[in-house]
């Protein structure tokens, strides 16, 4: 068991304390170390104070906060959908049926290949601070690719959600397809995943049937999640609050019921600011939702068709500069706040906050502050990660 002290942190945010709120700094201590020990935080403090230990690594007046925890992500894909992306930028308008050009070339890959392609994905992301993350099944839709999927997720992720019910795919009813989904389906994969998830919006499931693939998730003891509000309003938010599902992702088109209903809640409004510049949807009120007392996390939404970037920095500078968070806020939602949104929050095992005890999982930014994020978008800022205590080097 050696002892590894991390000193030269100009500034450590740690998001120890229970608020993101711009008002207190019980969040970010500056000229800080920590010391990591056997994959945990050990101890945190003023240089002045930091105890001996086995190995330092100086870190030269930058940035140290927890890695990024990206909750929501489509990694288990085979092919991409660039034309289609070309065309949405010359003014064609995203519909939810280019999700099966990636079912066709999903179900044609091998089980390695999917592997294979998810890790390349995960890397990337790792190469930008993300230290923890999410990923989904949804581009198999039947029950052999979606097994295949729910397999490879495991392999690559720390949480997995079972997505069968994406779109309902060409050559079947949907009757027969809800009834696979909720059954023969959703048995199968149910040993590899945490979540079970359901896409409530125009062109995919209504909230009545999105509430029965729920329930059967809930029945054979998975988590709770939902797209929602992406395309247009409609129920999804509220049947993720009914359900008190642990997040309900996208929230672009919120009335006031939708954002009073989230501010009641713990459910998570997870928003996805990639996805709504690569598809020009209007991005969520998010200042609207915080104002209101909702907890909101950001994530990637990495995917082939609505959102191609690994990059949580790109997340963070977009939700601060198109948005209307502050840093600290948007920080927050990309760390601790996502936490909230897959469980992890609290407790053992919790991630997205560096406290004595907790998961070393931590960043460092090639900048004096996290404000540089956004101060600096598009710039790689992230120079070295720990994940449960072990370095990596972009
Ligand atoms: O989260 N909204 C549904 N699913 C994905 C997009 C899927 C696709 O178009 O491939 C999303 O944006």
């Amino acid at each position: 068991m050696t002892a590894e002290l991390i000193t030269g942190i100009a500034e450590l945010t740690t998001q120890a304390a229970e608020s993101s709120h711009d008002s207190h700094d019980d969040n970010r201590l500056a000229d800080a170390a920590l010391v990591i020990e056997n994959g945990r935080i050990a101890w945190i403090g003023p240089a002045a104070d930091a105890p001996a230990a086995d190995s330092e690594v100086n870190v030269h007046g930058r940035a140290v906060l927890p890695g990024w925890v990206d909750t929501h992500t489509h990694l288990v894909f085979a092919g991409d959908r660039a034309a289609e992306f070309e065309a949405r930028m010359a003014g064609q308008r995203y519909a939810a049926g280019g999700i099966a050009t990636t079912v066709a070339a999903t179900r044609a890959a091998s089980e390695a290949d999917l592997v294979a392609n998810a890790r390349r994905l995960r890397r990337e992301a790792a190469a930008s601070g993300t230290t923890f993350l999410e990923t989904k099944t949804g581009y198999g839709l039947d029950l052999a690719t979606e097994l295949r999927g729910a397999r490879a997720a495991a392999e690559v992720a720390d949480v997995v959600t079972f997505l069968g019910a994406h779109l309902v795919p060409p050559g079947i009813d949907r009757r027969d397809y809800l009834d696979l989904v909720t059954g023969p389906m959703l048995q199968a994969v149910a040993p590899h995943v945490d979540f079970i998830d359901a896409f409530c919006d125009t062109g995919a499931f209504d909230v009545d049937e999105c509430r029965e693939v729920l329930l059967a998730g809930r029945a054979a003891g998975l988590g709770l999640r939902l797209h929602g509000n992406q395309l247009g309003a409609g129920g999804g938010v509220r049947l993720a609050v009914e359900l008190g599902c642990a997040s309900v992702d996208h929230c672009n088109h919120l009335d006031d019921a939708d954002v009073d209903a989230l501010a009641g809640s713990d459910t998570v409004a997870t928003l996805l600011p990639a996805c709504d510049l690569s598809t020009r949807q209007p991005f969520p009120p998010a200042r609207r939702l915080l104002d209101a007392g909702a907890h909101i996390a950001l994530a990637s939404n990495c995917n082939p068709g609505t959102s191609y970037t690994t990059s949580m920095p790109f997340c963070v500078a977009t939700a601060v500069l198109q948005m209307g968070l502050t840093v600290r806020e948007a920080v927050w939602a990309a760390t601790r706040g996502a936490a909230r949104a897959v469980g992890r929050e609290h407790g053992p095992d919790a991630v997205g906050s560096l406290r004595i005890g907790g998961r070393a999982d931590l960043q460092v930014l090639d900048a004096p502050s996290v404000a540089h994020l956004a101060y600096r978008p598009g710039v790689p800022l992230c120079v070295a990660t720990w994940t449960e205590g072990v370095r990596a080097d972009p």
